[in-house]
Order: structure tokens, then C-alpha cells, then sequence
């Protein structure tokens, strides 16, 4: 899907040293610039967008050229080395300098992780731009690797619990490789799964209105070789309670204290259609993803996207001429009907009473 955003100058994919992987987003030292795959194009183009300043950036979160609140993250943290050369190229002062990072990490206001990448680099400012580079990777490459372990822990959890020689699992939106720095949450559960031969196929939501599920995760597992159907949103409760499942596993945006978790406008539905089936939802994000200041999910800011997404279809209105689109793009699942948040710190059952803030310790 092309949402009218200018296609770069480069088709590259960004130069990871890792190729047999997607790599959402990366530095490019030639360009001194933030490489972008460009997934507002993805399937049908594989495309990257080369940004060059805290304006284009703010511009790719917001059209969501780059999405995922892992990947945010690192967003978050590359936009203040953007910040640090911009205001070298274009002697801006420190307000000016400080209200660009602001812009960044105001972005988008659901995903905390792209606050968090930029409040983990912003205290390195006055070591330079080569010191906020070097964090930033560094959170990349700790993202990765807490995917990785968080997927192990999600994956013993459900063959734990399910007795079946091969799971059939349900997720909705993206949350893989490109969501991530790497590997992905919920679909690295997934991959996670297919790796110990113990997946047989996945359901996914084709993620309503951007198209996240149909675009995006069945690209990834198209590209894994992983078994999948996608299915319309509306299809996931009767797909649930048909007994086409045994677990459901979604990524998230934020995780309240208690263990409410923000994710993808329709997890909750997913989610409630799981408890009457009496399956589990795995919650999969990364620590990151975690908010404790945050006590429950009344406390977390959903973002409202534009009325169009909603009330057209490839550029043609749907609805009558007047009739205005209702677009929150997130939800909040609470607590109790999440069976587990898989953290690469440990694993916590908010449905039957431990909460992310058991593991603040850990
Ligand atoms: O609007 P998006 O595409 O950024 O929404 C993404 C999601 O809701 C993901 O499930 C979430 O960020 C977790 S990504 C590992």
C-alpha cells in the first residue's frame, strides 16, 4: 500500500552486515543518515528511505514508514544523533536543538518505547554525536537479543500448556523482524515455535486499516517459510471459537504496571474472544514495552489517526461524502484477560495475579 509518501532515492535495503535478515531501520555512517525500509510500501516495493533530518523523521513515524514499538525505540535514539548533526549543519542552539528531539519523541503518543529511546541516549548529549550513535546501536542490538530470549521463555510457556505435536497459533498486527531491531516479539514466538518443528500454521489478522497483518506479517512469514492464511479482523472471534487455534500471540505498545497492555486496535476483541474459548493470549514484547510508571491502562494516551484511513480504500472514498472515520489506533486489553507478558526478564501471568511489576527487580 502506497500512502502517498515520496519514494526515496535509493532501493538498497539497509546495510545491516546481517543480509539474510529484514532490518527495519539502521545508521548509515556513508550517508550520515537514518535508513528506513520504507514499509508503507512493502509488500509490493522494497524500498529505503534515506532521513536526513528530525523533520523527515518525525514525518516517517508519523505515516509509519517506520512502525513497531521496538523499532521506535531505536527511532527514538537515532533521531537525537539526527538532532546533534543537524544542529551542527545548521548552528542551531540548544532550545532549538532540544524542541527537534521533543518533536521526535512526541511523535506518536501509544508506543512508550520511542520515548524511551530517546530519554536513554538524550543524558549522552554532551559526550557528542559519535557517543549517542554508539548507545543507540547498542539499544538495537539489545533489542535483538532480549527478542530472542523472550520468544524462548513464550515458547516453553505454550508447549508447557498446550499438548498438541504442532500449535496453530492466531496473531494480529506486525510484530516481527520488521517492528523490532530484530527477530520480532510476538513473531519471533512464532519463528521460535517453527524452529523446534512445533508450528503448524498461523492465522493472521489482515489488521484493519493500515493493513499491518496482510502487508507485513505475511510478508515475514512468507519469507520464513512459515505455514500462514491471513483472515479478515472480523473473522478472528468465530476463528477462535471454532476451535482453528490454540493460542493467540500479540506483540504491544505499552504494558501498564499491572499488566493492561496497548496494542493494535482489535487485540482486544482477540482477546476476549480467547478467554471464552478458554485459550491463552501471550502478551511478547521486550522490557522496553514495559511502562511502570504507568499503573493500569486508563493511564495510557491511544493515538487517533486520521478520519481517511478509515472511510477510504485505495484512494476512493467508502463511506457517503460527510460520513467522518472513528480511528483510534490502539486498544487496551486488561489485565485479566492476559494470560502472559513474555519479557527476555521473565514471564509474568497478569490473568491469574503476577504483574510486570513483579519482574522491576529482576
Ligand atoms: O501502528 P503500528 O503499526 O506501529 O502498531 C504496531 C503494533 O501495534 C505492534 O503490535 C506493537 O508495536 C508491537 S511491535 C513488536
Amino acid at each position: 500500500m502506497c500512502l502517498g509518501v515520496p519514494v526515496t532515492d535509493d532501493p538498497a535495503p539497509p546495510d545491516t552486515g546481517r543480509p539474510e535478515e529484514i532490518v527495519a531501520i539502521g545508521w548509515d555512517d556513508a550517508a550520515g543518515a537514518v535508513r528506513l525500509l520504507d514499509q508503507t510500501l512493502l509488500p509490493g516495493q522494497t524500498r529505503t528511505r534515506v532521513v536526513r533530518s528530525t523533520a523527515e523523521l518525525v514525518r516517517a513515524i508519523a505515516e509509519l514508514a517506520v512502525r513497531g514499538a521496538p523499532a521506535l525505540g531505536v527511532a527514538g535514539a537515532l533521531g537525537v544523533v539526527l538532532a546533534l548533526d543537524e544542529a551542527a549543519r545548521e548552528g542551531w542552539g540548544d532550545t532549538r536543538r532540544d524542541a527537534a528531539i521533543d518533536a521526535v519523541r512526541d511523535a506518536r503518543p501509544t508506543a512508550v518505547n520511542l520515548a524511551w529511546g530517546v530519554d536513554q541516549v538524550r543524558p549522552l548529549i554532551g559526550q557528542g554525536s559519535d557517543a549517542v550513535l554508539a548507545a543507540a546501536r547498542a539499544l538495537a542490538t539489545a533489542d535483538t537479543a532480549a527478542n530472542r530470549e523472550l520468544s524462548r521463555r513464550a515458547a516453553d510457556w505454550l508447549l508447557e500448556r498446550i499438548d498438541r505435536p504442532r500449535l496453530r497459533a492466531l496473531t494480529h498486527c506486525n510484530a516481527g523482524a520488521l517492528a523490532t531491531s530484530g527477530w520480532g516479539t510476538a513473531l519471533g514466538v512464532l519463528r521460535e515455535l517453527h524452529e523446534r518443528g512445533r508450528l503448524e500454521l498461523v492465522y493472521t489478522d489482515e489488521t484493519r486499516p493500515l493493513l499491518q497483518g496482510a502487508r507485513l506479517t505475511a510478508y515475514e512469514l512468507a519469507a520464513m517459510g512459515i505455514p500462514h492464511v491471513v483472515q479478515v479482523d472480523s473473522a478472528a472471534a468465530s476463528t477462535i471459537l471454532r476451535g482453528l487455534v490454540d493460542f493467540a500471540v500479540v506483540g504491544a505498545d505499552r504494558i501498564a504496571a499491572n499488566g493492561d497492555t496497548a496494542n493494535k486496535v482489535g487485540t482486544l476483541g482477540v482477546a476476549l474472544a480467547c478467554d471464552a474459548a478458554g485459550i491463552p493470549l501471550v502478551v511478547a514484547a521486550p522490557w522496553s514495552t514495559v511502562d511502570l510508571t504507568t499503573e493500569d491502562g486508563s493511564g495510557i494516551v491511544i493515538e487517533k489517526r486520521a478520519s481517511e484511513e478509515v472511510v477510504t480504500w485505495a484512494g476512493e472514498r467508502t463511506a457517503p461524502p460527510g460520513t467522518a472515520g472513528f480511528n483510534p489506533a490502539f486498544d487496551v486489553t486488561p489485565a485479566r484477560w492476559v494470560s502472559a507478558v513474555a519479557t527476555e526478564r521473565g514471564l509474568v501471568e497478569p490473568a491469574r495475579g503476577t504483574t510486570p511489576r513483579d519482574l522491576s527487580g529482576t
